[in-house]
């Protein structure tokens, strides 16, 4: 049966539209013909020079690893005839920095580009299509892999796609990273921002300053729960840093996936390791000791005196010689001046250099700092704090704090990278807070990381080149593991990937859903700790009926879920295989809570919804709204109200129920029958 419908790659016999081809982020330009491409293992690699035949060995890693099979390699010249061939062209002139086009006809898939990482994200697709295409292997059958024919045109909206890691408040394991870096060169992203220094801890090898990390790496125990919470410790020491042997091996390792790293510095705040370490470095003199729980710290490096500067700098060239990145991140951000302000030497600096408020000391910090790596080469990015009493000449700004420091930066005609907390910060949890495992707060579902646009809409289309994209930042107060830091990443990384890659007008959420199961599958098999999004079907419901079906689709294939009524759900509740019918009282909510296990065993949180009958629900058509349920995620309860929910007749009668659902937009929905 394969064989028949092999061979015939023929746009006018175009199948049924697959959104994209399951790839994320969808590419700019997906033109699905008729007819498949049968990949086996005859297939033949052509690759030359090495760009191309480093994503020849990339791909037989894949294949290796999913299918058992390993490809030749050849050049051009010695491929056999009538070879099915996957050929990797790197080719001057042939598209958009970092973009390829991909075509795959019966005969072969052919990857073409401008660049090493055009080619490479053209092999990113066409792995993506083959694992959307994996069937199981049948016994006693050759494998093969049925690849769809298409033409991809493809290049990134944005070339600044990034995704950050907090390494000073939880140090991850050089594994972990390696594995990050995987997960970013899969979905496209171009730039981890390594922050590696923090109150609670120093995390990168310097030479010239051994306390850096005998010291500074190491702090004495660490507070539980949340900040402000019930502040206990855990008494246990703390520590873990990078040496630069282990920078060097991630450095390179990010390069053969087309990844810059830019690492982190914090200065002037966030330095206390570095105080304690050398207390020289502060204002008091200290002693100082690394922080043992989360928030801004009052003593941050003195900017009196040149010790400060002379530490800062050697500190810097050791660093620029393990990061090429032409970007140097200095931090600049939530620096508290009090210390400063106290500190006669600190004081004088500030009157000899004509400033009127400490903010223009920080000003002068970054400044200086900034010509330096200047001089050196290399551009400064800092937080958007540095804008605060004059912005350094030549800075990139990262807009944390919301939108407004980015457009700020953008009209002084300063290069931005858009970071906006409420949009791209993803240490807040993903989905209603008394569900998520300890997260810093907030409420940022998937469909809200996807909604972002990095260009606000106020600038005028000549100023928006100045923005070089968006990043994700990943703060780690509550991810003490990988395990965690990869729950809270994934899938936001993926609705991340789609905002840096895809057009604009090309981003529809409704088909980034339809192709996120299968890469949620994927992730499964991988191994990773995703975040299982909640149950489909699952959503509150008000009705007039006093029985309501609640059929619930699991968000990936294979899962199983589990529920219960009023009680949170286990693994041990019942098994979900059909509808559950439940029996409503009037006026009095009840719950069904889902749990629901991956096929690899990832276990999701507890879900749940509230499903209500109203007693009297008589509606006049236009009538202003009926008094009803609304339900609102509030930090760690959901409040139940009576107040403003809309009942109103469907244009076939039948009546509609709009449910303001936990933060998110009202829904409609009809009624379900009984
Ligand atoms: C930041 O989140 N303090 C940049």
């Amino acid at each position: 049966m394969l064989a028949l419908i092999a061979g015939s790659c023929n746009a006018s016999v175009a199948p049924p539209v697959e959104p994209n081809l399951g790839i994320v982020p969808a590419p700019a330009n997906v033109e699905r013909l008729g007819g498949y491409f049968l990949l086996n293992k005859a297939t033949v690699i052509e690759a030359s020079g090495y760009d191309a035949i480093h994503c020849a060995t990339l791909l037989n890693d894949y294949l290796g690893k999913a299918y058992g099979i390993t490809l030749q390699v050849k050049n051009e010249s010695s491929i056999p005839p009538r070879a099915h061939v996957i050929r990797f062209d790197l080719r001057a002139n042939t598209s958009p920095p970092e973009g390829y086009s991909l075509q795959s006809s019966h005969n072969g898939v052919t990857i073409v580009s401008n660049d090493g990482a055009g080619l490479f994200y053209g092999l990113q697709s066409l792995m993506q299509m083959t694992d959307a295409a994996f069937k199981p292997p049948v016994q006693g059958v050759p494998i093969q892999v049925e690849l769809p024919c298409a033409n991809i045109q493809d290049a990134p909206r944005f070339p600044y796609r990034g995704l950050h890691l907090d390494c000073g408040r939880h140090f991850f394991p050089v594994a972990f990273i390696k594995t990050y870096l995987d997960l970013m060169a899969r979905y496209k992203l171009n730039t981890f921002h390594w922050h590696l220094t923090e109150d609670q801890g120093w995390r990168i090898e310097i030479k010239r300053y051994p306390l850096l990390t005998s010291v500074g790496s190491i702090r004495s125990q660490t507070v539980t729960g949340h900040e402000g919470g019930s502040n206990q410790y855990d008494g246990k020491s703390y520590g873990g840093f990078y040496t630069q042997d282990e920078i060097r091996d991630i450095v390179e390792y990010a390069r053969l996936r087309y990844i810059t790293v830019i690492p982190e510095i914090e200065m002037p705040g966030h330095s206390l390791a570095a105080l304690t370490a050398y207390p020289y470095l502060g204002c008091t003199g200290g002693p100082y000791a690394v922080a043992t729980h989360w928030g801004v710290f009052p003593d941050v490096f003195c900017p009196s005196g040149d010790s400060t500067f002379a530490f800062l700098e050697n500190v810097l060239t050791e660093l620029m010689q393990l990061f090429p990145s032409h970007y140097i991140h200095i931090g600049g951000d939530e620096c508290p001046k009090i210390r400063w302000e106290h500190d006669p030497r600190d004081i004088a600096l500030m009157k000899s250099l004509g400033d009127t408020s400490a903010d223009q000391l920080q000003s002068y910090f970054i400044g200086r700092i900034e010509k330096f790596l200047n001089d050196h080469g290399r551009d400064i990015i800092g937080w958007d704090e540095i804008l605060e009493g004059g912005l350094a000449p030549n800075a990139t700004v990262m807009s944390w704090r919301g939108e407004a420091g980015g457009i700020a930066a953008v009209k002084l005609h300063h290069k931005v990278i858009m970071t906006p907390g409420n949009w791209l910060y993803f240490d807040r949890g993903q989905g209603i807070p008394a569900n998520e495992p300890l997260n810093i707060g907030g409420y940022l579902p998937l469909s809200k990381v996807y909604s972002y646009d990095p260009v606000p809409a106020v600038l005028p289309d000549s100023e928006k080149q100045y923005i070089l994209g968006a990043q994700a930042n990943v703060w780690s107060e509550y991810m003490a593991s990988p395990e965690k830091a990869e729950y809270m990443i994934l899938p936001r990384m993926l609705a991340l990937a789609e905002i840096d890659w895809t057009p604009l007008e090309k981003k529809d959420y409704g088909d980034f859903l339809a192709r996120l199961p299968a890469q949620l599958s994927w992730m499964d098999q991988q191994g990773y700790f995703f975040r299982i999004p909640e149950p489909l079907g699952l959503s509150d419901s008000l009705t007039t009926q006093d029985r309501i079906l609640v059929k619930l689709t699991p968000p990936l294939p294979g899962t199983r879920m589990y529920y219960s009524l009023d009680s949170a759900a286990t693994v041990s509740s019942t098994l979900y295989t059909s509808p559950v019918l439940l029996t409503l009282q009037a006026n009095r909510p009840d719950t069904l809570h889902v749990v629901e296990v991956s096929p690899a065993g990832n276990t999701s949180v507890d879900y749940h919804a509230v499903f209500m009958r109203k007693e009297v629900l008589k509606p006049k058509p236009g009538a202003r709204p009926a008094t009803g349920l609304n339900l609102k995620g509030h930090r760690d309860t959901i409040r139940v109200s009576l107040k403003r929910h809309r009942v109103h007749p469907g244009p076939d009668g039948k009546e509609l129920a709009k449910v303001n659902s936990l933060g998110m937009a009202g829904k409609i929905r009809p009624l379900q029958p009984t």
